[in-house]
């Protein structure tokens, strides 16, 4: 019990409750109470996200088509009037985390708090000031941690889209997508793209995301492989991948430099036609990023393509060309995650590649639903046959992106 006061949200308007459709033995409520005391004003979800295709081109300005998945953070959370920010994890444990929020500043919170810390302090730099009366947090996750599918952004999403339904800010997902990579880029200091905000806030089931980073624009595009006789699966390699750690940091200056020596605003406005003279003007070692960004940008248009004449199986080749660039060319890959590919396609799996932001993390795989298992079995084979811990497979299936769920 924090012995804090159950502040703030009783007397205010609370956009979009539902009491009736509480759940009053929800776990998560008995956690809330347990940590904060009292009751929560709702219970909010936001997911993790896999990408299909479009690898290292959001902050090229380019396309991306990512999926939201089943797996979610979600976020029980109560308005205070004193100004604390008060934060807990179920996967984190320990006491509670509390901050004042006129205190909050790039930086200053360094662990995983920061993710929901900076989005609370983005709203306020972005003018929302009904934030600064502070808030109880608890959060309860199944996004795996460290395995390139977005369980930062799936925290962040959580947050935002709660702020917006608890102050009625009526930002939408689009813009909440925005605070939550503002949050990530300025406050937590990890300078990723917006592909994965934009994912967790703005997908819907049974559709993967289009997303134009330069046009700010998105579009659902139906991603239901079951019913060509398909699974996606996830491969877990559970080499931890840590974004903060320089290498992709690196990559985007690379991409800059490249765009400076180009006298381009972007990659994004290189096309494949104009890729072999641009190359002639770049140092070695900026070739083949460039070669990689535009090639990829041409594989999302590809596989929105197929996906929308409903030819699902077509995505398989695009996945190995996907692998293959980002292995070789973005050089994002390693032992384990190759070997996660080849053997898923040696087994037979349509296509499969590195996913997320790279340096272990997953791979996702293609396959026909009764190769399934034979695959599984097979990778899981050759990692154990290679001395690596074993993999996680996670079904994919196409959720919706942030939500209140109570
Ligand atoms: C990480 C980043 C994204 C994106 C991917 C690579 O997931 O958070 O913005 O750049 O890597 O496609």
């Amino acid at each position: 019990m924090s012995g804090y006061p159950a502040t703030g949200g009783a007397a205010r308007p609370s956009p979009g409750v539902h009491p009736g459709a509480e759940r009053v033995n929800d776990p998560l409520r008995t956690a809330f109470a347990a940590v904060h005391g009292g009751r929560p004003e709702g219970i909010w979800a936001a997911p993790g996200r896999v990408n299909l295709i479009g690898e290292h081109t959001d902050y090229n300005d380019g396309f991306a088509l990512p999926v939201a998945l089943a797996q979610t953070t979600r976020l029980a959370a109560r308005r205070r009037t004193d100004g604390r920010l008060r934060l807990h994890s179920a996967q984190a444990g320990g006491p509670v985390v509390d901050l004042a929020v006129a205190d909050l500043a790039p930086g200053a919170v360094t662990t995983w708090a920061a993710y929901p810390a900076g989005v609370v302090w983005a709203l306020g730099e972005a003018g929302h000031r009904e934030v600064d009366d502070g808030a109880d947090l608890h959060f309860d996750s199944t996004v795996p941690a460290g395995a390139g599918l977005s369980s930062s952004a799936a925290l962040e999403c959580a947050v935002a889209r709660a702020y917006d339904d608890l102050y009625g800010l009526g930002l939408g997902p689009p813009a909440l997508a925005r605070i939550a990579q503002r949050a990530e880029n300025a406050f937590a200091g990890v300078p990723c793209g917006v592909m994965d905000q934009m994912a967790s806030s703005c997908c819907v089931a049974g559709a993967a995301l289009h997303l134009d980073v330069r046009a700010g624009s998105h579009e659902h595009v139906p991603f239901g492989p079951g019913a060509a006789g398909l699974r996606l699966l996830i491969i877990d390699t559970r080499v931890t991948h840590d974004l903060g750690d320089g290498a992709y940091a690196a990559l985007r200056t690379g991409c800059e430099r490249a765009c400076a020596l180009l006298g381009l605003a972007a990659l994004r406005d290189l096309s494949p036609d104009h890729l072999p003279r641009a190359e002639r003007m770049l140092p070695a070692r900026l070739r083949p990023l460039v070669r990689h960004v535009v090639t990829e940008n041409a594989r999302v248009a590809e596989a929105v393509a197929h996906l929308k004449a409903g030819r699902v199986a077509e995505l398989g080749p695009i996945l190995n060309s996907a692998h293959a660039s980002l292995r070789d060319d973005y050089r994002i890959s390693c032992a384990e995650t190759d070997l996660a590919v080849d053997s898923a396609v040696a087994a037979g799996a349509l296509g499969a590649r590195i996913t997320g932001g790279g340096f272990g993390g997953s791979v996702i795989a293609l396959v026909a639903a009764d190769r399934v298992e034979p695959m599984g079995a097979a990778v899981t084979a050759a990692f154990r046959g290679a001395g690596y811990r074993e993999p996680h497979l996670i079904p994919v299936t196409a959720a919706p992106g942030a939500r209140r769920i109570e």
